[in-house]
């Protein structure tokens, strides 16, 4: 099994990606940093893992981290390790020879750990390293996850040389009625380029996002630091706490991201969990995938993030089908034809055309996208839709995982209120096969709002599908949604794609684009 992604950067040449990995099975458990690395992000080559336990301080476990470039040393490993009961210590780690682009070996210094938890700190959830920034006052920073009661924390720490690490006064930024925060993340970001760590106290607008275990799932704030008063502070545009902005409204988790001094990019990277059975699991002998990295800018709004997979991706388009000025009336539904659905990328605009016939928007959903789109499935007929794709479907629809969206009028602000959903209700006929947790199969709807005026009538949707994964993109990167399905009939050469509307409103495709997509290349 992997999970969380870890350490990723770009060093001389090669793209790093490490990962929660248990090398002994598909289920969760014997962590080890497993290790690949790529030249452009599609293509990997599966190293031998980086670290596993092996010292005092960590041998109950090699917990995630990050890497920061330090100059003189390289790059530099900084992740949690567990000793002998469990308490949660930061350590370092090198590279043996900084002038391996492989970075294949490391080694954990004597003198760690570099911080342990102090008496007023809960060591039992004290993890996650974030990578460290540099600032003009001579000193590295990092920040580390953590809970006390119900509260979750960031706690900063300051550094001169990397090796003494001094906890700030105060944590960078905590919040009531969250539980643990693991895998915090806190960068710069700008409207058209990535910025890098170091940039962490400029003018730009900064983004902390921690992993709310008690929900799994990623939630951020925008937001200001404050390199003075060392505090993180979130703009109040959005809420901070569970109905905060997620980058994904599916199944993705403890991402994180890094700068990319290659092409001035800031790339995330996320773990999407299986959601079937772990028995099912361990029959196919692997279990939980990182979705397709995604450059992060921020939204013109200011008020959001965008996402977007890398173009590297593209490099694996092959086969290809257009369509134009497509009108699709209520109940109708088109087959996508000439590439193979099972893994394909679509690109979709829709135009929408009036209003008028759009439903009146409940003001009593507005933190509660997920109860609408279980409610208004995609069968429910609407005004302004549901219209979107139908993926990995047999022609029956007997499996099939609904993308689309709703568009509803909102009074209170004047201006249209749009769901979007991925529907895995009915993605697979197979069910849970017990009780027990690793019977349990999971065929959950996600859905989130979309933050956009409909700009000149027109939305746009993009799905990555492959095999068991669905990574959706609604309006050009606003709100994400990653599905993962498990089809019986709708597989290989019987998946078929579609596209659909059930509102009473006519939609145009004003035009699709969709490629087959080849396998990437997998080096041992
Ligand atoms: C998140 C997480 C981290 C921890 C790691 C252990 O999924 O729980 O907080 O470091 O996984 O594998």
């Amino acid at each position: 099994m992997s999970t969380d992604p870890n350490g990723p950067v770009y060093y001389e040449g090669f793209y790093h990606l490490f990962y929660q990995y248990n090398p002994k099975g598909a289920t969760w458990g014997n962590i080890v940093w497993g290790h690949s690395v790529s030249k452009d992000l599609v293509n990997w080559e599966v190293l031998e893992p980086a670290i596993h336990p092996s010292k005092w301080f960590d041998i109950k476990g090699t917990w995630s981290g990050s890497i920061t470039i330090v100059p003189g040393k390289g790059p530099v490993i900084l992740y949690t390790g567990l000793n002998h009961n469990g308490t949660q210590l930061q350590n370092y780690a090198l590279p043996r020879d900084s002038s391996d682009p492989y970075l294949r070996e490391w080694v954990k210094p004597d003198d760690n750990p570099i911080v342990i938890p102090d008496y007023t700190m809960n060591g039992s959830a004290f993890r996650d390293p974030t990578t460290a920034w540099f600032s003009k006052d001579g000193l590295w920073r990092m920040i580390v996850g953590s809970q006390r009661d119900d509260v979750g924390i960031a706690y900063l720490y300051r550094s001169r040389d990397f090796k003494k690490w001094v906890k700030g006064k105060h944590p960078i930024h905590s919040r009531v009625s969250t539980g643990m925060w693991e895998c915090p993340d806190l960068f710069p970001v700008s409207l058209t380029q990535g910025l890098e760590s170091d940039d962490i106290g400029s003018n730009n607008t900064h983004v902390l996002k921690v992993s709310l275990d008690l929900k799994r799932y990623d939630y951020y704030t925008l937001g200001t630091y404050d390199p003075k008063k060392e505090r993180y502070v979130p703009d109040g545009q959005s809420p901070d706490g569970w109905d905060g902005l997620r980058y994904d409204y599916g199944n993705f988790y403890a991402s994180k991201t890094f700068f990319d001094y290659k092409k001035n990019r800031r790339i995330l990277w996320g773990w999407a969990n299986e959601s079937d059975t772990i028995f099912d699991d361990m029959l196919k002998g692997w279990a939980g995938l990182q979705a397709i990295p995604r450059t992060v800018l921020l939204d013109s709004s200011k008020k959001q993030l965008l996402f977007w997979p890398v173009e590297e991706i593209e490099s694996l388009r092959s086969d290809s089908i257009g369509m134009n000025s497509l009108e699709v009336k209520t109940g109708q539904r088109f087959e996508v034809e000439g590439i193979t659905p099972a893994q394909a990328d679509v690109e979709v605009t829709f135009e929408i055309g009036s209003l008028e016939k759009a439903e009146t928007f409940d003001p009593s959903f507005k933190f509660k996208p997920l109860e609408l789109c279980m409610r208004k499935g995609s069968n429910v007929t609407g005004g302004v839709g549901p219209f979107g794709l139908i993926t990995l479907a047999t022609p029956d629809l007997e499996e099939y995982t609904p993308v689309f969206f709703r568009v509803f009028k909102d009074p209170s602000t004047r201006k249209p209120k749009i769901l979007m959903c991925s529907d895995a209700r009915a993605s697979s006929l197979k069910q849970d096969e017990g009780p027990r947790r690793e019977e349990k199969m999971y065929k959950p709807s996600f859905a989130g709002f979309v933050d956009t005026d409909l700009h000149k009538g027109r939305i746009a949707l993009r799905s990555l599908i492959d095999h068991s994964v669905v990574e959706s993109f609604g309006a050009l990167g606003k709100t994400v949604i990653t599905s993962r399905v498990y089809p019986v009939k709708a597989i290989k050469k019987n998946a078929h794609l579609y596209v659909f509307n059930n509102g009473t409103q006519t939609v145009t495709v004003e035009s699709l684009n969709a490629w087959s997509m080849k396998s990437p290349l997998k080096m041992h």
